[in-house]
Formats: C-alpha cells, structure tokens, sequence
C-alpha cells in the first residue's frame, strides 16, 4: 500500500522502515524535506522518497500522524484529508508523564475534530518506539498485541492488516472514545519503563479461552 508519514521520527522511523520492508511504499510529508529527521531517513532507507505534506497525503491509501501533539492541529487544520484514513500514533504528554489534556478527552479525539474529514484510527502509541522498530517475539503462539480504537471498522481492518505485516496480533478496544484509555496505557509503560527500568521490549499480549 501507499503509505504517507507526517512526522518520520522515533516512532514514524520505526513503523515506516518495517512498512518498506514488508513490501509496501513511504512517502514521509514534510513541507520542509530538508529537515534533519527526513534526511536521516532518507539516509537510513533509500526507498523512501519525500514530498511536501499535501502531495504525500494525496497519493497516499494511508496517512500516518507521528509529531509532537503540540503541532498537530497547526499541521491538520492545513491539510485536506477528505476521505482519508489517519492512523493517530501520537500522545498528548503533560509534566510529570501526566495526561496532556488533563484526561478531559483524548488527544485522538481533538486529531478527529482537527482532521473533521478523516477516519481517524487511534495505535501504535501503547509502548515505546523500541518495539515498533522490533515487535517479532520468539514464541510463535503469543505475539506481542497492538491495541486499536476508532469509530470506523473499515479502517481497523485495514490497520489490523498493516498490524499483521508488523508482526502483531491486533486487539480492537471500540470507539475512538476509548483513546483516551489507551493514552493512559502510554503513560502506564513509560513510567515502567523510563522511569522504573522495565525492560524497552516489554509487550502486552492478548490470551483468550
Ligand atoms: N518516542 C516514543 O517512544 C513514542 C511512542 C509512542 C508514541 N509517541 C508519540 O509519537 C509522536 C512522535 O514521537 P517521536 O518520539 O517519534 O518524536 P520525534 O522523534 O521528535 O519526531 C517528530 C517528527 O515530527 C516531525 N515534524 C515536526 N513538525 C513537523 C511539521 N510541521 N511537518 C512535518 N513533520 C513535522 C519532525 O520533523 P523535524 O525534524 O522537521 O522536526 C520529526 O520527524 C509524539 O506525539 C509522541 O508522544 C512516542
């Protein structure tokens, strides 16, 4: 699939190298590619190539959010994403690891009100960059689980399906309301990990019976 990247740092790095080489093409969007970060990508993979923020959403089948949530409405309230599927990967973080939005709703919600004519999917903002860029466990019964949210189940599909090329299992939570519960999983693993020394590569897994 066509992919578009708006933010091709830690996180959008690590889901975008794994995307290109399960086979499908990374557009990173970037009105300025000449930044630092899309030139080390550019380096780091050469399959990439780099176009400015619209003309990477208009050929793209999906569009990956990865930035700073702070900038977020600037970079969505530019952009034309009629009919689009985002894939919100971001993370409103406050001081101390708190909750950006002081658990008021989640930042999935205000990216849907931001991108009015999107779908928006919340993943891939449970755990930390480290297994994003390696997600493939030895056990071959359980596999490490990404947890998705959204109101549109055309999209989780599709998402489950990228899930798959990653090497997750994908657990749909429901609605887009239910982000904000995932961004307190966030807050949840990088205390444990940042701050409590749990391991990078520690995942959650979904079992069944
Ligand atoms: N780090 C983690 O482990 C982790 C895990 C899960 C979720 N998250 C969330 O994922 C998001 C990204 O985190 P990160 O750690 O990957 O950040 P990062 O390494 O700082 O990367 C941010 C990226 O956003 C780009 N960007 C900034 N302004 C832009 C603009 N106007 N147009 C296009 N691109 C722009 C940056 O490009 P420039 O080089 O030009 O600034 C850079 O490529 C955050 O919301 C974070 O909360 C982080």
């Amino acid at each position: 699939m066509k992919l578009a990247f708006i933010g091709i740092g830690k996180v959008g790095f690590a889901l975008a190298n794994n995307f290109q080489k399960s086979g499908h093409t990374i557009a990173v969007a970037h009105n300025d590619v000449k930044s630092e970060s899309v030139q080390v990508a550019l380096a780091k993979n050469p399959a990439f190539v780099a176009l400015p923020l619209q003309a990477a959403v208009d050929q793209a089948e999906v569009v990956f959010l990865a930035t700073p949530f702070k900038i977020n409405q600037s970079i969505l309230e530019g952009l034309n994403l009629q009919g689009k599927l985002l894939v919100d990967c971001t993370n409103p973080v406050g001081p101390g690891i708190s909750h950006g939005l002081n658990s008021a709703m989640s930042g999935a919600e205000k990216v849907a009100d931001w991108a009015p004519s999107a779908q928006v999917v919340k993943a891939y903002t449970i755990y930390g960059f480290e297994n994003l860029e390696n997600p493939i466990f030895p056990s071959k019964e359980v596999k490490p689980v990404m947890l998705v949210a959204g109101d549109h189940a055309e999209g989780k599909a599709l998402v489950q399906s990228l899930n798959t090329d990653l090497g997750f299992d994908t657990l749909d939570v429901g609605p887009l309301s239910q982000s904000l519960h995932l961004e307190h999983m966030t807050l949840l693993w990088v205390k444990m990990v940042r701050q409590n020394g749990h391991h990078p590569n520690f995942t959650w897994a979904y079992l069944e019976r």
